[in-house]
């Protein structure tokens, strides 16, 4: 029998003590379609959702206090928040600043992804440690900050991408053929090491030209689409141009999908995989990740299933 859930019903009735909760979702643009759905989601189930741009908190420090603050929101009634986007930014410091406001919230209530969950994935090269470690098959990568490295492993791998570290939604990736003049590839990576100072090459993994799109809530993996790039580009992404076509799921999808969120602790994510001649690779998983996709090619709103694991979650707390 399903337990009673205390945070059922959205008006507190008089006799049944019941209380409302309160949701935070962090957010840059309420109306991004993921972070619009949440907070639809978590209304229509009869609790409050609260959009929380994190570049609006503060944080006070003294000998005696500490706290984070809202202008008009009080943070300290949140009963758990669910990160849709933290917001990209180049300085390091306001970056880090963004991770350990969402840390000091885990020491009171439940944050998914958890913080730790996002900074794994969002790194290529940490969570292709992780990925190593969890025996997943990955493309061979290198990661330098020498020209001469990067030049032998572009002649070692015949085709590499190159791409950055905290890459996403497919900017800044480059394909480089051992066929190219040793000058003309030595002037490229030359300029991307100027720009970046590290280097993350991998082996192109010839494929059907598609990725998939698997998205993993919990132990579960919901659904997947082919990503087809448009004409003349190998890069798969939906805000690349590439379009979005259904997928049926199979075991070796599930299976992998579901290991590749495991092994970055992330609660729900979307995990890029490619067909290759040896079968299924594993490109990267994406802790923060849009439902759009899904929902254009097969209908399914991810965000239900992602709301309940965190209600799942809140009643496990209790
Ligand atoms: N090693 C590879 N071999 C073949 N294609 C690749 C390879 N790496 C990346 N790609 C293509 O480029 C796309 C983007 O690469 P990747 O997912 O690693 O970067 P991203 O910019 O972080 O994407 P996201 O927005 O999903 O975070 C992939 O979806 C795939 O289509
Ligand atoms: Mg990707």
């Amino acid at each position: 029998m399903k337990r009673k859930n205390k945070y059922q019903n959205k008006m507190p009735d008089a006799n049944q003590n019941t209380k409302v909760a309160k949701i935070g979702v962090v957010l840059t643009d309420p109306e991004d379609w993921t972070a619009s759905a949440f907070l639809k989601t978590i209304e229509k189930r009869g609790a409050n959702a609260l959009p929380i741009n994190l570049s609006t908190l503060s944080a006070s420090i003294s000998g005696s206090d500490f706290s984070i603050f809202h202008t008009d929101l009080n943070v300290k009634e949140l009963d758990a928040i669910l990160v849709r986007d933290i917001g990209i930014s180049f300085s390091l410091e306001t970056i880090s600043f963004k991770f350990d406001l969402l840390r000091q919230f885990e020491n009171s209530m439940i944050v998914m992804n958890s913080p730790a969950a996002i900074q794994n994935a969002a790194n290529k090269f940490f969570s292709f440690y992780l990925f190593k470690l969890a025996r997943l098959p990955i493309p061979r990568t290198v990661v330098t900050s020498e020209l001469e490295v990067a030049l032998k492993t572009i002649e070692k791998f015949g085709s590499a991408v190159v791409k950055p570290i905290f890459g996403s939604q497919g900017k800044g990736i480059f394909k480089l053929e051992r066929s190219q003049s040793e000058s003309e590839l030595a002037s490229k990576l030359a300029k991307l090491l100027k720009e970046r100072g590290v280097l993350y090459l991998q082996e192109f993994v010839p494929n059907p030209g598609r990725d998939i799109r698997v998205f993993v809530v919990g132990e579960e993996a919901l659904s997947a689409i082919y990503r087809v790039p448009r004409s003349g580009s190998f890069v798969s992404n939906l805000s690349q141009g590439a379009t979005p076509v259904k997928c049926e799921l199979t075991e070796e999808m599930e299976e992998l999908a579901i290991s590749a969120a495991k092994a970055v602790g992330a609660d729900f994510a979307g995990v890029d995989l490619i067909e290759s001649e040896e079968g299924l690779c594993l490109l990267e998983v994406n802790a923060t990740p849009s439902g759009k996709g899904i929902k254009l090619a097969f209908g399914i709103d991810v965000t239900g299933r992602i709301v309940e694991l965190l209600f799942e979650r809140l009643e496990d707390k209790k």
